[in-house]
C-alpha cells in the first residue's frame, strides 16, 4: 500500500507491505542507519523517532514495531534530522558530547532523539523520559547530567518545523478515495510483493463496524505494541489487516458528572495524565507501563482486548467497575469488564465485534495499584493487584479487588472482597483475609515468578492496601526518582 508522511521534513509517497516497519525501511531502503536495531520488540529504544501528528504533538515512538500505515499524513524525524540543516548540533547532541554521555554509541541515537523529542516537549523528568532507552556501556547518569544541562537551551527552530508543515496546506495528506469507500476508509494499492491482502483504513467507527463485520477473521492493529512482535518475533503472516489509528471517534477521553469513558485508541499516555488527578495510584502505576515510546503507542482497548492475563489495565479498571463498550456492525453491547475475560485466551468477543470505549463511574478516589515486577520501569508485572477500599468510620464498607498475574485471566478476588466488608479496617481483619487469597486463585510458576510468590507477593499487598486505605503508616521502601 501506499503510504505518505514527511521524514525529515522531505514528503515521502511509500509503497511497500502493509506490515513493514518503519525500522526496515529506513535502513533498508531509505538507508538511513542512524537508527538502529537493537532488541526488535519495542524494550530497548535504540530505534526511538519522533513522530508528529497533524495536530502538532510529536512524541517519541518505537521504530521497530511501528508499521508504516500508521504513519500516514504523520511526520517522522530520524538521528539524521536532529542537527540543524546546517550541520549545527542539537542542544541535547552538544551536551552529550561535553558529558561523555557515549561510549560504543549504539543507543546513542536512540538516546538522543528521546533527549531532543523531551527538550522539544518540556519534559524535565530525564529519568522517565529515558526508561525506555537501555544503554549497557555509558552507564546513565552522564547521559541524565546531558539532558539536564540541555533542558535550558533554547529549542532549534526545524525541531518545530514538522508540526508547521504540517498544519500548513503545502503537505499532501491523502484525500479520501472515492467510490465505495469513500468517507468510510481507503483501499489502497497491494503491496509491490503482491502476495498481501489489501489493508483496511476506517476513519472511523462506522466504517470499521460495516467491514468488519464482513471481514471478522481480519487482524485489527490499534497501537502495534503487541501485534508488532507478532512480526518481528513470531514472523506471522497477518492476513488481512484494518488499521484503526485513524479512526478519530475511537479516541480521547469523555468526562461527565457520573462518568469516565475512553475511548479504545486511545494512548496509554492519554490515560495516565486523565487519571492523574483523579486515581493517582492507577496513574503511577502506569508511569511504569513500558517506557514513554511504548505508552504513547500502547492503547487501553488494545491492552483490554488481547486479554493478557498479566495486562495492567484490567486490575485497576475492574476494581472501578468498569464496563467495556463493545460493537458488532449496528449493534452495541456493553459487559462488566471482568465478565469479558472468560478464560486463558478466551474473552466474550463474537468474530467481528470489537472494543469502542471503557467507561467507570465517578467515584472519589479510594484505589490503590501496586505493580510488582523484576525490573522497575519497562516490565511485565509478575503480580498486579488493585485495591479499592471505601472506609467509613474504621470500618470497611466497600471492597472491590482484582489482580493480574494470579489466574490465566485478569480477574476479582471475591472471597477476599467478603471477608474484607462489614469489617474493622485493621490488620487483623487484612491477616484474616489473606489467607481468602488461596479460595479466589492458584497462581502459576512461569519464568516470572513462583506460584508461591505470587500468593506471598498478593498477600502483602492485600496487607499495605488496607494498612494504607485506612490511613495506618506503612513503611514500606519505594523506588522513587
Ligand atoms: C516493550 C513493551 C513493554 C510493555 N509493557 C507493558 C506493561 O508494562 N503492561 C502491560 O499491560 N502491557 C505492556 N505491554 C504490552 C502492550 O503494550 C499492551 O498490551 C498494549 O496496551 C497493547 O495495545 P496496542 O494498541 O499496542 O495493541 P495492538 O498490538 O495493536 O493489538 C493488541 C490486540 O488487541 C486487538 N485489538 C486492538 N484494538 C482493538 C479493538 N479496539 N477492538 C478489538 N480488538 C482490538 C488486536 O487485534 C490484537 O489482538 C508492553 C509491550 C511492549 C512491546
Ligand atoms: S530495536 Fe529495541 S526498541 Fe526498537
Ligand atoms: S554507549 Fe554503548 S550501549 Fe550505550
Amino acid at each position: 500500500m501506499t503510504t505518505r508522511f514527511l521524514l525529515n521534513g522531505e514528503p515521502q509517497s511509500v509503497e511497500a507491505a502493509p506490515t513493514r516497519t518503519l525500522l526496515d525501511w529506513l535502513r533498508e531502503d531509505a538507508r538511513l542507519t542512524g537508527t538502529k536495531e537493537g532488541c526488535n520488540e519495542g524494550d530497548c529504544g535504540a530505534c526511538t523517532v519522533m513522530v508528529t501528528d497533524a495536530d502538532g504533538t510529536a512524541r517519541a515512538l518505537n521504530a521497530c514495531i511501528l508499521f508504516l500505515p500508521q504513519l500516514e499524513g504523520r511526520a517522522v524525524r530520524t538521528v539524521e534530522g536532529i542537527a540543524a540543516p546546517d550541520g549545527t548540533l542539537h542542544p541535547v547532541q552538544e551536551a552529550m558530547v561535553e558529558h561523555h554521555g557515549s561510549q560504543c554509541g549504539f543507543c546513542t541515537p536512540g538516546f538522543i532523539a528521546s533527549m531532543a523529542i523531551a527538550h522539544l516537549n518540556g519534559e524535565r523528568d530525564h529519568e522517565d523520559q529515558l526508561a525506555g532507552n537501555l544503554c549497557r556501556c555509558t552507564g546513565y547518569a552522564p547521559i541524565l547530567r546531558a539532558a539536564d544541562a540541555a533542558a535550558v537551551k533554547p529549542i532549534p527552530a526545524h525541531m518545530q518545523s514538522d508540526a508547521e508543515t504540517l498544519a500548513s496546506a503545502p503537505f499532501p495528506v491523502p484525500e479520501i478515495s472515492q467510490g465505495e469507500s469513500a468517507g468510510r476508509g481507503t483501499a489502497s494499492p497491494l503491496a509491490p510483493e503482491g502476495q498481501h491482502e489489501e489493508p483496511f483504513t476506517p476513519t472511523s467507527s462506522d466504517a470499521l463496524a460495516d467491514w468488519y463485520s464482513a471481514h471478522p477473521d481480519a487482524t485489527l492493529i490499534a497501537g502495534a505494541t503487541d501485534v508488532g512482535l507478532w512480526v518481528t518475533k513470531l514472523h506471522r503472516d497477518l492476513g488481512q489487516v484494518a488499521f484503526l489509528n485513524q479512526c478519530a471517534d475511537l479516541k480521547g477521553i469523555s468526562i461527565t458528572d457520573d462518568t469516565i469513558r475512553i475511548g479504545a485508541m486511545t494512548s496509554m499516555t492519554e490515560v495516565l495524565a486523565a487519571m492523574k488527578p483523579r486515581h493517582a495510584s492507577y496513574a503511577e502505576m502506569i508511569r511504569r507501563y513500558g517506557s514513554v515510546q511504548v505508552r504513547n503507542a500502547a492503547t487501553i482497548g488494545g491492552n483490554i482486548a488481547n486479554g493478557s492475563p498479566i495486562g495492567d489495565n484490567p486490575p485497576a479498571l475492574i476494581a472501578l467497575g468498569a464496563r467495556l463498550h463493545l460493537r458488532h456492525g449496528d449493534s452495541r453491547r456493553e459487559v462488566a469488564l471482568e465478565d469479558f475475560f472468560l478464560d486463558y485466551g478466551k474473552q466474550d468477543r463474537a468474530p467481528g465485534e470489537f472494543v469502542e470505549a471503557v467507561s467507570l463511574p465517578v467515584q472519589p478516589d479510594t484505589l490503590r495499584v501496586y505493580k510488582l515486577s523484576k525490573r522497575f520501569d519497562q516490565d511485565i508485572s509478575a503480580v498486579c493487584g488493585a485495591f479499592n477500599l471505601v472506609v467509613e468510620d474504621g470500618t470497611i464498607t466497600a471492597a472491590r479487588i482484582a489482580f493480574g498475574g494470579m489466574a490465566g485471566i485478569p480477574k476479582r478476588a471475591k472471597a477476599v472482597e467478603a471477608a474484607l466488608s462489614g469489617q474493622p479496617a485493621s490488620q487483623e481483619t487484612a491477616a484474616a483475609a489473606m489467607g481468602e487469597l488461596a479460595k479466589d486463585f492458584s497462581p502459576l510458576t512461569d519464568m516470572r515468578a513462583s506460584a508461591a510468590y505470587r500468593m506471598q507477593a498478593a498477600q502483602n499487598m492485600l496487607l499495605r492496601a488496607v494498612a494504607e486505605l485506612s490511613g495506618q503508616a506503612t513503611n514500606v521502601l519505594e523506588v522513587r526518582p
